[in-house]
């Protein structure tokens, strides 16, 4: 079995404080760490897929990944932070499998937790999970006949509130009990009160998927593949994407990521801002080589599904790991190039 350095979320901030997600980013997409041209946008090729990341191998296609960034996998204490001692953890990690038809399709394939190395399917029609971002150890699901809470202790998925609507997709406010679920005949309705009171959103209008920030505004798509976002304020549509794009996906950001989320248009990565405006994420994916589902949540550890197969990236690892075991005598030009990387990228985002 193997075990995880568990990361305190106060020494990620530290970390990547120079480390911008766009470079963070180009580290997992398996771009070489010196990357000598600014306008270059990285391109995610097979060989972001090495066998060697392999974390778990499916049966069918796996069409969502959560990995909660809550006390069930991320210690928030201060004091942890001081101690020079790596803490071990393993991860939790959920996922979604389905067979999709040539319609296009799902057909539930059951809705897994990965703990200790081991899958075990916790509900036969789950679609998708949810998980709060404080240090409460709260998952959901949403299943074809309601909300689930995860059991942390029995490994199993409890029924929740007395909703009971076929959900295709869940997602949650960073913190409290409030709950947003989108059905399978895409309306969008606020949960709240212990799973109890369900409220629809009417200004959200045939919705395909959902996805919230870490400020808890709300982004979705509709039949005409562009992105929108409902603020406290507002619903507005986010400017400067292509306009008739064929395939769309939002992606759950990386914590750092405060008003925004990320979306892939025909295989370009944009990050989507809740003020409505967009930029290139500066990495795409070659055709073909788009996973099935992202997660990206604790930034210096991240998790994409390709192929029936999910991959851990582990960023300390991939910077330092192989660095240090393997090519001590680099370990100085590394650090140089980590040092001009992080300079590249505050150009970068000087001149976005
Ligand atoms: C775990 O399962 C057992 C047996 O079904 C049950 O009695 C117990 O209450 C469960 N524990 C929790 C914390 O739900
Ligand atoms: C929108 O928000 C982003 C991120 O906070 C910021 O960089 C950008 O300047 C904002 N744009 C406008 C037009 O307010």
């Amino acid at each position: 079995m193997q075990k995880w350095p568990m990361i305190n979320k106060n020494i990620t901030m530290k970390i990547i404080r120079s480390i911008t997600i766009l470079s963070l980013l180009g580290f997992v997409c398996g771009a070489p760490i010196s990357i000598d041209n600014d306008d270059e946008k990285i391109l995610i090729t097979k060989s972001m897929f090495p066998k060697e990341f392999i974390k778990y191998k499916a049966e069918h296609e796996i069409v969502n990944l959560l990995l909660p960034i809550n006390s069930l996998n991320f210690d928030e204490d201060e004091s942890s932070e001081s101690s020079s001692e790596e803490t071990e953890k393993e991860i939790l990690l959920f996922f979604v499998e389905a067979d999709i038809d040539s319609n296009g399709n799902r057909v539930d394939q059951g809705l897994y937790v990965l703990k200790e190395g081991k899958a075990t399917k916790l509900l036969d029609h789950g679609r998708d999970a949810a998980a709060s971002g404080d240090d409460s150890k709260l998952v959901f699901f949403g299943a074809k006949d309601g909300i689930y809470v995860y059991n942390n202790k029995n490994n199993s998925a409890d029924k929740y509130g007395t909703v009971d609507d076929s959900i295709i997709g869940i997602a949650k406010e960073k913190t409290g009990d409030v709950i947003y679920i989108l059905t399978e005949n895409h309306e969008l309705f606020k949960v709240s009160n212990a799973g109890t009171t369900k409220e629809k959103l009417d200004d959200v209008v045939n919705a395909k998927q959902i996805v919230l920030d870490y400020s808890d505004n709300i982004y979705f798509y509709s039949d005409d593949k562009q992105a929108y976002v409902r603020t406290a304020d507002d619903i507005k549509k986010i400017e400067g994407l292509p306009e008739n794009p064929s395939s769309v996906t939002l992606i759950k950001p990386p914590f750092i990521l405060e008003n925004a989320v990320l979306f892939n248009v025909d295989n370009i990565v944009y990050i989507i801002y809740a003020n409505g405006t967009s930029e290139h994420a500066g990495f795409e994916f070659k055709p073909k080589v788009k996973p099935s589902a992202y997660a990206p949540e604790a930034a210096l550890l991240q998790y994409y599904a390709y192929d029936k197969n999910i991959y851990e990236y582990n960023i300390l690892t991939i910077i330092f790991g192989t660095v240090l075991e393997e090519l001590k005598n680099y370990l100085n030009k590394v650090s140089d190039d980590i040092q001009s990387l992080s300079t590249k990228s505050r150009k970068y985002r000087e001149s976005a």
